[in-house]
């Protein structure tokens, strides 16, 4: 590490876009014991505004040209999902600790040599599935622990918009994003479920994967995008098996004729009680009424923030858990494995 116990760490950051922006550069300028120094965009006007916004040294479009000069100890890969793996790669490779925007990578491949190189480096590498940092997730986590809810045999992760498709960034493009809202916003829950459960084995995996409405329409609640040009699923239905017996449903999608404008929730069904992750409750049935056992009384908004600030204090030395490679192994795992068995229409065994 570049930094002695009394001078910053130094903190770069590639792909200088929306979440760049409102969470990475949002956190990292809430510290004192952080800086700045160098930012990187294919775009050199992106770059620049962004460099200029938060009086960061350093604007490029090259990140051998970022890791070469500005030598940072912490890096955050922000780009589109497309370059997530040779950047994360670069980083590892210049000694930096990387928090890399989930997806992880856009294969399994990938997300496997990426968990190696950190695992060879000895440098963390965390991923930003922010939703498991809620204290919701963390208070389910407990009470799944502490047996509350006896075995979990049923799980329904939903990550569903109507008419939601991205209008923005390369969402829609499957060369740049690998897919739709399986690995956009349907990961996000699925990490969130397996943090709950505690990650059980997973046996074989089935799906279904539909593409009938980003190709027509044109335009929904977040703008417009071009009906020719969109590549992805705009739904996909999953059941994960485990061995354990049970199952994890996951359904997800940009756009689906539903009431709700947006669902990002999950359910957890255990032979003793019931909960659901947010606001998180824990209820049960006694007599036919409906007790509640705990709960919070909101959603924790705060997630993202808990996200960053974990990785920082993990690559501190803090004992704190964090999302990491070997995690993100799995999530990228369930994610091929739901693509593999939509597209073949068989089940993929794990
Ligand atoms: N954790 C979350 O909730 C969350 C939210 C939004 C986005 N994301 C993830 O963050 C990543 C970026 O998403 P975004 O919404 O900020 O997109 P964005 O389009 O706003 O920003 C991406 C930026 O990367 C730049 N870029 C493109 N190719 C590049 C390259 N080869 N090298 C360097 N820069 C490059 C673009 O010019 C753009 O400025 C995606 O992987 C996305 O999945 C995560």
């Amino acid at each position: 590490m570049n930094a002695t116990s009394s001078s910053p760490l130094r903190v770069a950051i590639i792909g200088a876009g929306q979440v760049a922006e409102k969470v990475h550069a949002a956190y990292y300028r809430t510290r004192d014991d952080l800086r700045m120094v160098a930012v990187c965009d294919s775009s050199e006007a992106q770059a620049r505004d962004f460099a200029g916004r938060y009086g960061i040294p350093l604007a490029c479009t090259d990140v051998q040209t970022l890791l070469n000069e500005a030598r940072p100890d912490i890096v955050s890969v922000c780009s589109p999902n497309r370059f997530h793996y040779e950047h994360v790669m670069q980083a590892l490779a210049a000694g930096c600790h990387v928090m890399c925007e989930k997806p992880p990578a856009m294969t399994l491949d990938e997300a496997d040599a990426m968990r190696r190189a950190a695992r060879q480096a000895g440098r963390v590498l965390a991923y930003d599935f922010h939703h498991r940092f809620a204290l919701d997730a963390r208070m389910l986590r407990e009470q799944v622990q502490a047996g509350v809810l006896g075995e979990v045999y049923v799980t329904t992760a939903k990550a569903l918009r109507r008419c939601g498709v991205p209008g923005w960034g390369v969402f829609t493009n499957k060369a740049l994003s690998g897919g739709g809202p399986l690995i956009d916003i349907g990961i996000h829950m699925l990490d969130a479920a397996m943090y709950v459960l505690g990650f059980p084995a997973v046996r074989r995996v089935s799906a279904h994967s539909f593409q009938r409405i980003g190709t027509h329409k044109h335009s929904g609640q977040f703008g417009e995008w071009d009906p020719a040009a969109y590549s992805v699923e705009d739904a996909v239905f999953a059941t994960i098996e485990f061995h354990h017996g049970g199952i994890l449903r996951l359904d997800t999608s940009f756009a689906l004729n539903i009431p709700q404008q947006s669902i990002m929730n999950v359910e957890f069904c255990g032979e003793r009680a019931g909960a659901t992750l947010f606001p998180a409750q824990v209820y049960q049935d006694r007599d036919g009424k409906l007790i509640t056992l705990c709960e919070r009384q909101s959603a924790d908004d705060n997630r993202h923030m808990r996200s960053m600030k974990a990785f920082v204090d993990h690559v501190q030395g803090q004992p704190v858990t964090i999302a990491d490679a070997e995690q993100g192994f799995i999530i990228q795992q369930l994610v091929s494995a739901i693509y593999e068995a939509a597209e073949k229409g068989t089940f993929v065994e794990l």
